[in-house]
């Protein structure tokens, strides 16, 4: 456990998710020397980028001593999956290194669809029913399909980069993907199990909440736009913009995902030895006037940081200090009424093909908005695109309304060739 109050902290991931967490991070007087793993033209700004892998643990732990580093702040839920928290703990140089996110058995809960539906079932929370399958028994999973309804949810069990929800409205169709994904390893070793769900009908919000194992504390939802298209059509990506609050929870909705939802979550965690010192993402969507998850992620989730913790007053070191010393309890949120909002700037193509390198302009002429760059990093002294997701431009109103115009407006200063946002982002709230 820390005695020293300054920190040194190392932050691990490069997108806006990480950007948002080194900008808020560098704003506590907590926090004395800051890092990001492998970071982007955003955190080199205010952090010192280190170029490593968020999973090559040997690597992570040179830095970490070589620095003095007293806390690593996980981005993404890869090294998380693969125990990062425990490499801690289990190396006597480390041990006393305070890790946010949490243990690889907890983990499962996003590397694991099967592991997370029976730690819902277990725990009596409302979810979509369910049943699971292996390449040994897709004659009955077959058989299953024919006692739902369409549209057919399948899903590869394991990590699959987002991809491996697949959601189809042709029984024969869901058969085949069924066998593609279990027998042919559509998504490798992934989808070697997977779950095959009831659908579910409804609005889909998430709901963030920070633990110490044994207190936690909800932050603010947000609602986040998947579809690379407007109108949400079109495939699937990392999340096109974000809005925070989410005008339909009103405080009646927001008190049963605490009663029915975030209560029992924290309680199972418990029961089931579960240790858990980080954020749990819950996506759940409203079926009626009543919430039911979809999915845990082991982790904040990206653009929805982008929107949230700008809304959080509290400082976040000390916060995560707290989540560390497991006396989470002590802390009281502040948070900023106003509405957040964010739009991603992509690049043309994605999220397929797509070209890189392209260089960025009109940076220095945004006002009043922040920029939370992703796939963006130096070259020859100018910021150029790295990836598919480009930049997160946050504005704050006093409606999500007043928020997003400003966002547009300050767009519309940016450039890059093929630049791609989706312009109606909050459209169907
Ligand atoms: P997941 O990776 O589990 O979040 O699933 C990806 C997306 O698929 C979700 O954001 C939902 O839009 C959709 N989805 C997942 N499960 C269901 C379900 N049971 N009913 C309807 N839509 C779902
Ligand atoms: N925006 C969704 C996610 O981070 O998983």
């Amino acid at each position: 456990m820390q005695t020293t109050d300054y920190m040194n902290i190392l932050i691990l991931g490069s997108g806006g998710r990480e950007h948002t967490f080194a900008w808020k991070i560098a704003q506590s007087p907590l926090c004395d020397s800051l890092y990001v793993a492998p970071g982007n033209s955003g955190t080199t700004e205010i952090a010192q980028n280190i170029d490593i892998k968020v999973t090559d643990f040997e690597a992570i732990k040179t830095v970490v001593l070589a620095n003095k580093i007293n806390m690593v702040v996980v981005g993404p839920e890869d090294p998380l999956v693969e125990g990062i928290h425990d490499f801690f703990l289990n190396d006597t140089l480390l041990k006393h290194v305070s890790v946010i996110g949490p243990q690889k058995a907890a983990a499962e809960l996003e590397g694991s669809k099967e592991f997370a539906k029976e730690f819902l079932y277990r725990h009596n929370i409302p979810t979509a029913a369910y049943q699971s399958f292996n390449a040994s028994n897709v004659e009955e999973g077959y058989t299953f399909l024919e006692t739902l309804k369409p549209p057919y949810v399948l899903k590869a069990d394991g990590l699959a980069a987002g991809k491996g929800v697949l959601i189809l409205n042709d029984l024969n169709e869901a058969k085949a993907e069924l066998k593609s994904m279990l027998v042919d390893a559509k998504f490798g070793m992934a989808s070697a199990k997977v779950v095959i769900e009831e659908f579910l009908d409804g609005i889909e919000l998430s709901c963030f909440v920070l633990t110490d194992g044994k207190h936690y504390k909800i932050l603010p939802t947000a609602k986040d736009y998947k579809r690379i298209g407007e109108g949400d059509t079109g495939l699937n990506t990392g999340g096109m913009g974000a809005v925070s609050p989410v005008p339909f929870a009103t405080e009646s909705f927001l008190d049963k995902i605490e009663e029915r939802v975030v209560k029992p979550t924290i309680e199972g965690l418990q029961k089931d030895n579960l240790p858990y010192k980080g954020f749990v993402f819950i996506g759940l969507i409203k079926v009626g006037d009543d919430p039911k998850v979809i999915e845990y992620n082991v982790r904040m989730g990206d653009p929805e940081t982008e929107v949230v913790l700008p809304r959080l007053k509290t400082d976040l070191v000390e916060i995560f200090k707290a989540i560390s010393e497991e006396r989470l309890d002590e802390i009281n949120l502040e948070l900023d009424e106003r509405a957040a909002t964010t739009v991603m700037l992509v690049s043309g193509g994605y999220p397929e093909a797509y070209e890189k390198g392209k260089e960025i302009s009109g940076l220095e002429n945004i006002s009043d908005s922040l920029v939370f760059h992703a796939g963006a990093t130096i070259k020859n002294e100018k910021v150029v695109t790295s990836g598919g997701r480009v930049m997160a431009i946050t504005s704050f109103g006093n409606t999500y309304e007043e928020a997003i115009k400003k966002s547009y407006q300050n767009i519309n200063k940016l450039h890059f060739d093929k630049m791609y946002y989706r312009q109606d982002i909050g459209f169907d709230l």
